[in-house]
């Protein structure tokens, strides 16, 4: 018998990671010469889209008097607040005028900035630059630059289709996180005649390995137990399939399946709104299923099903912790959790320090459970 760790107390301190991208609008609901609100990291936003369709994000309060800009006038290229009328460039967020100025004045109006954040469309989906906080009483300033493009969905092909679905937990992101990775679930959350019941729970061995900013588990064939899979094999007649499930810092699960010159690939993420609420925003591409009749639509079910069933696990969870519980972690079960926690203090200790992050994991871990 292995000797395992005791079960480790663990508190979520629930923080919420800033310098990442994170996703905040799907792209088809932001709208021409509309305007959006939306929060992420507990800051208010207001997203929109110019007269050329460019999007953008700024923060949801005129540096002026703290009016939400989004209770104002956007002509498709300056945003005008609805208090005073100063208006305001929506790409970098510089004051282009504030009429009560009278000629004489010479007020340097271009020096006044709305918090502005960079802003990109990546798979159907508006994501939002989150940069660390500046320091106190600076002001605001030109927006960022962030050192790399938001993530992608990684694609074996020119052809494929991309759907996605989200949904809202009341639940920090520590708790989306951990609920996203937990493997032992499964059988108590998820049951569906067509998928799996409880009974068909057995002990899994899996290998996980360290990557930059997160763990992998490595290449492997999926769980025989699961209809999908079975799907799969009967339809891609491929010899092998493999999955491979990465999680990275701050918040981003991608799995990639393969099956011969098939491909299924996703990217979930969870988002931290507040503290205590996060969203989930899974979004797939694929080549498979063209040849099956409802295919995209079928995946679609079944992908909803499943996040409809974790959300809703989350809401009477969230019940329970409200009361500060004690919570613990066991291995092995909980190992990726306790990986995950150790992933976010590495990080911010390489931060504080200026160092590089020190990974958690010495090398290639194989973990063990029943699910
Ligand atoms: S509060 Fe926005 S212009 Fe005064
Ligand atoms: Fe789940």
């Amino acid at each position: 018998m292995p000797d395992l760790d005791p079960p480790q107390r663990q508190s979520p301190d629930a923080q919420m990671l800033t310098g990442f991208w994170y996703r905040a609008r799907p792209s088809d609901r932001v709208h021409h010469n509309q305007l959006h609100k939306a929060t992420l990291l507990e800051i208010p936003l207001v997203l929109g889209r110019d007269a050329q369709g460019k999007p953008f994000a700024l923060r949801d309060a005129c540096p002026h008097r703290g009016m939400p800009l989004n209770c104002g006038r956007f002509d498709g290229e300056n945003l005008e607040c609805g208090y005073h009328g100063w208006q305001f460039d929506v790409h970098n967020g510089q004051c282009q005028l504030i009429p009560s100025l009278t000629a004489d004045q010479n007020l340097k109006i271009d020096r006044i900035y709305a918090g502005s954040y960079p802003c990109e469309e990546q798979d159907g989906f508006l994501w939002v630059y989150i940069p660390d906080p500046p320091p106190p009483g600076a002001g605001f300033a030109p927006p960022a630059e962030p050192p790399d493009s938001a993530p992608q969905i990684e694609k074996f092909g020119e052809k494929y289709k991309l759907a996605y679905l989200q949904a809202e937990m009341p639940v920090s992101i520590d708790h989306g996180i951990i609920g996203l990775m937990d493997p032992a679930h499964g059988p108590f959350v998820h049951q569906a005649w067509w998928w799996r019941s409880r009974h068909s729970i057995h002990e899994k061995k899996k290998n996980f390995e360290p990557i930059p900013n997160g763990f992998r588990m490595s290449a492997h064939t999926p769980s025989s137990n699961s209809a999908p899979y079975k799907l799969l094999r009967l339809y891609a007649d491929a010899d092998s399939i493999t999955t491979t499930i990465d999680f990275v810092l701050p918040n981003l699960r991608t799995e990639t399946i393969r099956a011969g010159k098939y491909w299924f690939s996703s990217l979930t993420t969870v988002t931290p709104i507040t503290r205590n609420q996060c969203r989930i925003d899974v979004v797939a591409a694929w080549n498979l299923f063209h040849w099956v009749p409802f295919g995209p639509e079928l995946l679609k079910f079944v992908f909803a099903k499943f996040v409809e069933q974790d959300r809703h696990t989350m809401e009477l969870q969230a019940e329970g912790l409200k009361y500060n519980p004690h919570l613990m972690l066991i291995d092995d079960a909980d190992r990726p959790a306790k990986w995950y926690f150790q992933l976010k203090a590495a990080h911010l200790e390489a931060k504080r320090t200026g160092t590089e992050l020190k990974h958690p994991m010495p090398g290639p871990v194989t973990l063990k459970w029943r699910s």
